[in-house]
């Protein structure tokens, strides 16, 4: 069961839909198409714009001679999409156009209605996009577009356009967020002394950091046992301990009752409290939230379940220059037996925070790496 407790209201997923992208690359985009979907992918990284839980997304429109006619890019729930925004620009000026747009059109009404039928309807004649719509549930974008006589490429710049959005790309090709789970260790791989005690194992540059890595979330999940032991509060803080106006919602895990004094059950950012001890369904009651990333800052019983299930995909590990002897090692009980069944990781980076060794890896594909460390604002944050 999944309980929900002083949980604010979130936006519901606009998902973006579409196909998988049948329409593939043949090489055919000219350099004028090529430079047009850069321009497209510049506008869709337009700073400041959170589009969240859409995806980044820019358009261009080109009349016969190649020349730009309209231009748009996504600005978020509420808005209209890229090519929506580049369509009212031309105005009857799209008849006859080409379209570039960063992703395959989509074709379903959530919030707004089908780009493709606006494209249709405009009268362009040709469409060229970068990235298929990674979302299997909301195909046929491309295919609506080639239906109605449309010539479509895709695939064109299509690394450059679905990097804008690699949370979200990896968020809909698994239907389910992005795990990455976070920890801090001593050297002797404990999370904690014998007496439970756990803070500031790690160095007050790691913690910050942490911080800006839980702003870029879109949860923070933890076990009943880190409440138990820790009474941690799960916010984020700018440098001057102050609450950032966007808090992650914070996810508590487990069967056990909650102290209702506990920090975490407070009123400084929401909070859903997960009575189960399936992280699948955590997952998916997260995912239908429209949470596409969750940062898994729980103990080691947590990191184990999640790890057994093979729902971890990304690592930050904080090991700092101390040695303990005793207190829980850093993850449960996995099932491994034998070496060979050990979990493997593949080490994306190793360096210094701090006093710390922090290093990054990864459990599944290639999904990049999302921290945004800033030095300029490391040095006073609190950790907790
Ligand atoms: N250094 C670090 O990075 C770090 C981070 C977090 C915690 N810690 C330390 O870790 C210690 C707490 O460890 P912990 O392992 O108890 O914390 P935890 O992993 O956060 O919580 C464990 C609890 O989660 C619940 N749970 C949810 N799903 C489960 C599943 N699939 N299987 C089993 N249990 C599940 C269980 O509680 P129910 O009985 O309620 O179901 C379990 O007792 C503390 O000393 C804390 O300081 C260290």
């Amino acid at each position: 069961m999944v309980e929900e407790t002083d949980v604010a209201g979130r936006a519901s997923s606009a998902g973006r839909a579409s196909s998988a992208g049948r329409a593939s690359s043949t090489g055919r985009a000219s350099s004028t198409e090529h430079e047009a979907m850069a321009r497209a992918v510049s506008l869709a990284r337009t700073p400041d714009v959170r589009t969240h839980p859409n995806p980044q997304v820019g358009a261009v429109l080109l009349d016969a001679t190649g020349a730009e006619i309209g231009s748009g890019f996504h600005r978020g729930v509420d808005h209209s999409h890229a090519e929506i925004e580049a369509l009212a620009q031309a105005g009857h000026l799209a008849r006859g156009a080409t379209a570039v747009v960063t992703l395959e059109p989509c074709n379903h009404t959530g919030r707004t209605g089908p780009c493709s039928e606006a494209l249709i309807n405009a009268g362009v004649v040709r469409a060229v996009y970068g990235q298929p719509d990674p979302n299997p549930l909301a195909r046929g974008g491309a295919d609506a577009l080639a239906a109605a006589g449309i010539d479509v490429e895709g695939g064109v710049l299509a690394e450059e356009a679905r990097s804008l959005n690699p949370v979200w790309s990896f968020a809909m090709e698994r239907q389910r967020p992005l795990v990455t789970w976070k920890f801090a260790a001593t050297l002797d791989g404990r999370v904690a002394a014998a007496d439970k005690t756990s803070r500031w194992i790690s160095s007050a540059e790691s913690r910050a950091e942490v911080h800006r890595i839980r702003a870029e979330v879109d949860a923070v999940v933890i076990g009943t046992g880190t409440v138990l032991a820790d009474d941690p509060h799960l916010t984020v803080r700018d440098e001057r301990g102050v609450l950032l106006s966007r808090q992650p919602l914070r996810v508590v895990v487990g069967e056990r009752r909650l102290p209702t004094a506990a920090r975490v059950l407070d009123s400084a950012a929401p909070t859903l409290v997960a009575e189960t001890r399936d992280v699948s369904v955590v997952l998916d009651t997260l995912f239908a939230r429209d949470v596409h990333h969750v940062l898994l800052e729980g103990g080691p019983t947590l990191a184990a379940a999640f790890l057994r299930a093979d729902l971890t995909d990304r690592v930050i590990g904080y090991v700092g220059p101390r040695l303990l002897g005793s207190g829980p090692a850093l993850v449960g009980a996995l099932d491994v037996d034998t070496i060979s069944d050990a979990v493997e990781l593949t080490i994306d980076d190793v360096c210094l925070v701090g006093g710390d060794i922090r290093w990054t890896a990864r459990l599944h594909g290639s999904a990049p790496l999302f921290i945004n460390p800033d030095p300029a604002t490391t040095d006073t944050e609190r950790a907790d």
